[in-house]
C-alpha cells in the first residue's frame, strides 16, 4: 500500500470515530476528567518499517490511566517473574465492569486478570513494594521513549479525593491476604501511575515497541522480554476491552487496553503500534471513537491477529 493511501485511510478513520463521538460522555467519576473535551480525537500509527502516520489531536496530553496497568505488569512480570504475578492474579476475563469487586468477594481469592481495578491493584501493590514513583515515571518514560512523562497533579488529587471504590477493592484484597503491603500506600501508588500524563504518540512508540517483540525500533535495544510480551498481549486481548473484550476481539482482532482518560493503545503483532486519544467514553469505559474506527483500520489494513493476508507500506 502507498503511504499517501494509508494517509486517505487514516483521515477516514477519524471521520467515523469523529461520527460516533457526540455518543459518548467525558469520565465524570473522577471530576477532573469531566472537564476534558469530548470532541477530541488523535490516531497515530508507527510501523515497523519506521513508517509514522498520524491525524488530529495526537500532541495532546491526557492521562494513561488504566493503560498503566499494561506498564505495570510488564515490569511485574520482569521484576517477579510470571509464577509470582500469577499466583496473586488470575488471566480469566471476568464479564464484570472494571471497578466491581463482586466476583472478587463471591467467586475468586485472586482477582479475575491484570486489566481490572483489582488485579492492577494488586500488581501496584507489588511494584509498591520494589520501585519507587519515580522509578515507575522513569519505566513509563523509558518504554514511550518520552521524557516529558510526569504525573498530572490535578488528576491525581482530584481520583484520590474520589477513589473510595478502589480503597474499598484494596481492603477487601487485603483482606484476602492478596496484597500484604499498606492499603493507602498501594492505592496512591497505583492512582500515581494512573495520573501519568502521555500523548497518542506515546502509546503508538510503547505499542510499537510491543509489536517489534520487546525490541524499541530506535535503539535496536531489548527493553521487554519476548515472553513478557507474549503473556502481556494475550491479556490485553482477552481482557484489555474489560466487559466488552469479546466483542471488541471479533471486531477488530487487535490487542487493545483502554484507559477512562481516552487513551487506547492498540498492538499490532509484527506489523504496527497504534495510539488514539478521543475522552469521549462508552458506556464500559472505553473510547467509544476509537472502538469504532480501530473496526475500520483493522480491515483497510488487515491487522486482525488471524487476517494473514501480507500488508506492508511501500
Ligand atoms: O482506577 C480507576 O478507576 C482509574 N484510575 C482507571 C480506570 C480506567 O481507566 C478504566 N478504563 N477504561
Amino acid at each position: 500500500m502507498k503511504a499517501g493511501e494509508v494517509m486517505t485511510i487514516l483521515d477516514n478513520a477519524l471521520r467515523i470515530g469523529k461520527g460516533v463521538t457526540r455518543y459518548g460522555k467525558v469520565a465524570a467519576y473522577i471530576p477532573e476528567l469531566a472537564k476534558k473535551d469530548k470532541n477530541k480525537l488523535g490516531i497515530c500509527l508507527y510501523t515497523i518499517d519506521g513508517d509514522r502516520f498520524e491525524v488530529g489531536n495526537t500532541e495532546d496530553r491526557f492521562t494513561i490511566q488504566s493503560i498503566a496497568k499494561v506498564m505495570a505488569l510488564c515490569l511485574a512480570l520482569e521484576t517477579f517473574g510470571a509464577g509470582f504475578v500469577f499466583d496473586h492474579v488470575g488471566v480469566e476475563p471476568s464479564g464484570e465492569a472494571f471497578n466491581s469487586l463482586v466476583e472478587l468477594d463471591n467467586r475468586s481469592n485472586r482477582p479475575f486478570n491484570p486489566m481490572i481495578n483489582s488485579g492492577a491493584i494488586t500488581v501496584a501493590s507489588m511494584l509498591e513494594g520494589r520501585y519507587s514513583i519515580e522509578e515507575m515515571q522513569k519505566y513509563m518514560q523509558d518504554v514511550c521513549e518520552d521524557p516529558e512523562i510526569a504525573i498530572d497533579e490535578a488528576v491525581f488529587e482530584s481520583e484520590m479525593a474520589t477513589c473510595a471504590r478502589n480503597k474499598a477493592i484494596a481492603y477487601l484484597l487485603k483482606s484476602k491476604q492478596i496484597i500484604d503491603n499498606d492499603v493507602e500506600e498501594s492505592v496512591t501508588f497505583y492512582t500515581q501511575m494512573c495520573a501519568m500524563s502521555v500523548t497518542a504518540r506515546n502509546l503508538a512508540t510503547f505499542g510499537l515497541l510491543l509489536a517489534n517483540d520487546g525490541i524499541q525500533l530506535s535503539t535496536g535495544k531489548r527493553l521487554i522480554s519476548s515472553q513478557t510480551v507474549r503473556m502481556v498481549q494475550t491479556i490485553m486481548l482477552t481482557c484489555g476491552m474489560y466487559d466488552g473484550s469479546g466483542e471488541f476481539a471479533l471486531k477488530t482482532g487487535i490487542p487493545t487496553k483502554s484507559g477512562v482518560g481516552g487513551g487506547l493503545l492498540s498492538v499490532a503483532q509484527k506489523k504496527m503500534g497504534i495510539g488514539i486519544y478521543g475522552p469521549s467514553l462508552d458506556e464500559k469505559g472505553n473510547c467509544i471513537a476509537g472502538c469504532e474506527l480501530l473496526g475500520y483500520i483493522s480491515e483497510a489494513f488487515h491487522l486482525h491477529i488471524f487476517d494473514q493476508t501480507e500488508w506492508k507500506v511501500e
